[in-house]
């Protein structure tokens, strides 16, 4: 089954609902760029490019329903919406260079009728760029892992979170592919659990051999010598090479360094921002203590008992052992000047 967790379908978005995997396998369609926003933030859609392919293709979609008679009045409300946009998730940088081609493609269009055309022609090329991406970046980084490698992971990094075969979970196909792959251990992720829900759903569609595990084993499988590298994503990597990802990740960074294992960063060029010098200036999103104190529906925790809930954490550059992109594999120092190319 072909994974894609976005698509546009004449004239509407159509998102695989991943709140509701593995239960069910629910396609739902918005015909209003409000809805793409509100799947942006509640999760239907999520992964640092995904995230970024679901808002472009909302932007054009909304730009479809702007009434206005003059470009000006197109972009100021256009730049509205985006703003709206942009308010969904604050970590991922691959939002916000989603939002930003969009501008720039509207700032460079004559008339709506242009704007409107050039919109979906820049968000398909977004979602074609982060597909050519993932598998130049899945070539680059099996390289980097030995033969019968037992690689551990963490969140959902597949196909379900960018537009193509995922980042760190897409080295993880092609090292299964050419034969090198032995195991993978999966962290659960509480508390949203995509390693649970969805990379279990991506493994076992791909027969690849694997373990769900509890956050917190990590550490006894790294001190038992059964972990040959860890594989993570990013959210927003800054000028440092410090990188955001889902929270937990910086845990296993330390674990990984503790026990002489190697750390690796897989990511889209668009999730690297030079605009930011380190770690320290990344917003980290902190979302409902609900997702901390409830399963779903069901309430674990006494009424009234307080939660701590960023999504994200920060590992220090220090950590990662490689940054693997499109580009090539980067190591230490880090330093990440240059804005990626874009079109528009
Ligand atoms: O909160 P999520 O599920 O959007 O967090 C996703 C992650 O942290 C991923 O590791 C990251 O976005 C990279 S996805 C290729």
């Amino acid at each position: 089954m072909k994974v894609q967790p976005v698509v546009w379908r004449e004239g509407v978005v159509a998102m695989l609902d991943q709140t509701q995997l593995p239960e069910r396998v629910v396609i739902e369609e918005f015909d209003d760029w409000r809805g793409v926003a509100e799947a942006i933030r509640q999760m239907k859609v999520r992964g640092a490019p995904a995230i970024g392919i679901a808002a472009a293709y909302g932007l054009a979609l909304a730009a479809r329903n702007i009434n206005a008679p003059t470009m000006d009045a197109f972009r100021t409300e256009f730049d509205a919406i985006c703003t709206a946009f942009a308010q969904t998730r604050p970590t991922a940088v691959n939002l916000f260079n989603a939002i930003e081609r969009m501008q720039r493609v509207v700032a460079h269009s004559a008339t709506p009728d242009e704007a409107r055309a050039r919109l979906l022609t820049e968000a398909h090329a977004i979602q074609r760029e982060d597909y050519e991406a993932d598998h130049a970046l899945a070539t680059h980084g099996a390289v980097l892992l030995p033969d019968n490698a037992r690689v551990l992971t963490i969140c959902n990094t597949g196909a379900l979170a960018t537009g193509g075969i995922g980042t760190a979970l897409g080295i993880i196909r092609v090292a299964h592919q050419q034969g090198k792959l032995a195991h993978v251990y999966a962290c659960e992720t509480r508390p949203r659990l995509q390693g649970l829900r969805l990379t279990t759903w991506e493994l076992l569609q791909e027969g690849i051999p694997f373990e769900v595990i509890a956050d917190s084993a990590a550490g006894l499988l790294m001190a038992q010598g059964k972990v040959d590298a860890v594989l993570v994503g990013a959210d927003r990597i800054a000028a440092n090479g410090d990188t955001a990802n889902k929270i937990g990740t910086y845990m296993l960074a330390v674990l990984a360094h503790y026990h002489q294992v190697p750390f690796y960063v897989a990511a889209p060029e668009s999730t690297i921002d030079p605009t930011t010098p380190d770690g320290a200036h990344i917003p980290i999103e902190h979302r409902d203590p609900s997702e901390i104190t409830h399963l779903g529906a069901i309430q674990l925790a006494p009424a009234g008992a307080p939660a701590f809930n960023p999504a994200f954490d920060v590992t220090p550059a220090s950590l990662i052992s490689a940054i693997i992109t499109e580009r090539g594999v980067y190591r230490p120092p880090y330093r990440f000047t240059s804005v990626p190319s874009t079109q528009g």
